[in-house]
């Protein structure tokens, strides 16, 4: 028995020398539960950035602690995985990577302050499908504060914990041109799959908040984005070359497009051949005075198809759902479905633009002509408007298959004389007030048919459910 003992009791010392932070779940239950949480998957080990020397006082660099925490966190992906809790107080930190099988859950009280120091940021290549950073000319980007590569199963998640980018830095060398790559986001992961980043709050990004790209069956929920309206580029939520992505509940302050889809870049882009697809926002506040609330586009060469867009608030924001393209784009923007947007105080309500010439450089080719086509817009009110819509395809690659009903449109004290501007588009309305312009005519079909079309079923993340955990 004595034997036995001394064994056993050795083996619990080396347990606790080896990992002295990190707590396994079967150990102690559920009894000491805290913060009940919802997640793709609950995690089998615990452990606090404390633990790995971080210091909570917004001035120590917390890169390294957060490093060896996740290194050390990393070995645990095959026994359950891991999750690094952020307590309360101010993390400084640079970039830092993820790792699979992992929950990063920021505490209520807890703010992850993106550092100025640009040494604390690597700079990786741009990526394939854009072939050029983009911002300027240079090539090559600063990695992401939080970022990863090649994961899967990775939750970002907290009880309202922040992220804040102290942007200032960035937009004010952003503005006099010094940068020779271009800016971070907040949160990026390429290449990987099962991803949740939900229930936190983002603030003064330097320049895109959240960034998927080339990843598959990822959520967005219960967000919150902040940056004044007047900074450059702080795109909120930005799905790129994805499939299967659900975003919901968010609420988002911006000085760019509050959602913007994406699928690499002219010729890049088209090589990659990646396109962004069934994609669903639902339950969207927006402002953004000097963009969209939805973008497709610009950069949109891989493709963007099946997309559905529902129950959105837009407040002072400049358009609601708007495309932008380019003769040199090839790529697609079709099967895009919206209904129940609700608007206040727009320049425009509708706004499709062919003519957003930025290209990467002078090896895009002119000919590539993007197909924009089957986009359905129904059951919207707008109040306060300056111009209903302003609809521009491209010559000879007209826009078609443009389909808008029951939608209501109440316009400002001083609004544009012409209130439907088409160039180069194709399709139907009914119900539509004020009377569009007549490349857009009545539909002949009575009754349910003049209704534009929805789809019923769904995309497989939204049948996702989540699991409870608990921290
Ligand atoms: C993160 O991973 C990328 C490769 O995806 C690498 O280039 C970069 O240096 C890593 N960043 C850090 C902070 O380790
Ligand atoms: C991730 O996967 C992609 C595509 O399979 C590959 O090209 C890339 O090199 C991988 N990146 C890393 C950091 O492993
Ligand atoms: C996450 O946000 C949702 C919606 O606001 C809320 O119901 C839920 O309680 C939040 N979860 C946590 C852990 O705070
Ligand atoms: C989360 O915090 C932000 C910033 O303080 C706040 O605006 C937002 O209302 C909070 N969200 C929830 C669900 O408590
Ligand atoms: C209506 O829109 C104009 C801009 O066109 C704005 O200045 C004004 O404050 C808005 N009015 C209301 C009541 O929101
Ligand atoms: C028209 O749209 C409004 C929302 O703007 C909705 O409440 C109403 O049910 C729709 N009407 C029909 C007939 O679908
Ligand atoms: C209508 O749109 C065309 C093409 O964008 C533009 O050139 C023209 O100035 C616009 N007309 C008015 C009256 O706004």
């Amino acid at each position: 028995m004595q034997m036995i003992r001394l064994v056993f009791g050795i083996i619990v010392l080396l347990a606790i020398f080896r990992f002295p932070a990190i707590e396994s779940r079967s150990h102690h239950g559920l009894a000491k539960a805290g913060i009940q949480f919802s997640a793709l998957n609950c995690r089998k080990h615990s452990a606090v950035l404390t633990d790995f020397g971080g210091v909570g006082d917004g001035k120590t660099s917390n890169t390294k602690a957060f490093k060896n925490a996740i290194s050390k966190l990393s070995q645990m992906a095959n026994d359950g995985g891991a999750q690094l809790v952020v307590p309360p107080g101010k993390w400084l930190t640079g970039s830092f990577n993820l790792t699979s099988h992992f929950t990063l859950f920021i505490q209520k009280g807890a703010t992850i302050l993106a550092s100025q120091d640009e040494s604390e940021w690597p700079v990786v290549s741009s990526l394939p499908s854009y072939g050029k950073g983009r911002d300027g000319t240079g090539n090559g980007r600063f990695n992401a504060l939080i970022s990863g590569s090649n994961l899967t199963d990775v939750v970002i998640t907290g009880n309202n914990g922040t992220i804040n980018g102290q942007g200032q830095y960035w937009w004010d060398k952003f503005k006099k041109k010094e940068f020779k790559v271009t800016r971070p986001y907040l949160i990026e992961l390429l290449f990987s799959e099962n991803i949740q980043i939900s229930n936190i709050t983002l603030i003064d990004s330097p320049s895109w908040n959240i960034h998927p790209v080339y990843c598959k069956n990822v959520i967005v929920k219960s967000i919150t984005i902040l940056a004044p309206v007047t900074v450059p580029n702080t795109d909120g939520i930005n799905p790129d070359s994805c499939t299967n992505t659900l975003i919901e509940d968010c609420y988002i302050v911006s000085g760019d497009d509050c959602i913007a889809v994406k699928s690499g870049w002219d010729q890049y882009g088209i090589k990659f051949g990646m396109p962004t697809q069934h994609l669903s926002i639902r339950r969207l506040t927006c402002i953004s005075p000097k963009s969209a609330g939805v973008a497709l586009g610009s950069e949109m060469s891989g493709g963007i198809k099946d997309v559905r867009i529902e129950d959105v608030t837009l407040l002072n924001t400049e358009s609601s759902i708007r495309i932008k393209t380019a003769a040199g784009r090839g790529g697609c923007v079709e099967d895009i479905f919206a209904r129940r947007i609700t608007m206040k105080t727009m320049k425009y309500v509708f706004w499709m633009s062919g003519n957003y010439d930025q290209h990467p450089d002078e090896g895009y080719d002119p000919k590539a002509l993007p197909v924009v086509t089957n986009i359905n817009f129904r059951d919207m009110t707008a109040e306060n408007v300056t111009q209903s819509a302003r609809l521009d395809g491209i010559d000879k690659d007209p826009f078609t298959g443009i389909c808008i009903s029951n939608v209501t449109i109440a316009l400002t004290e001083k609004p544009k004389k012409l209130q439907w501007n088409c160039t180069n588009v194709a399709g139907v309305t009914s119900r539509v007030t004020p009377e569009p312009c007549s490349l857009l005519p009545e539909s002949k079909a009575s009754g349910k048919a003049a209704d534009c079309k929805f789809p019923s079923d769904l995309i497989p993340i939204e049948s996702v459910v989540l699991k409870k955990c608990s921290v």
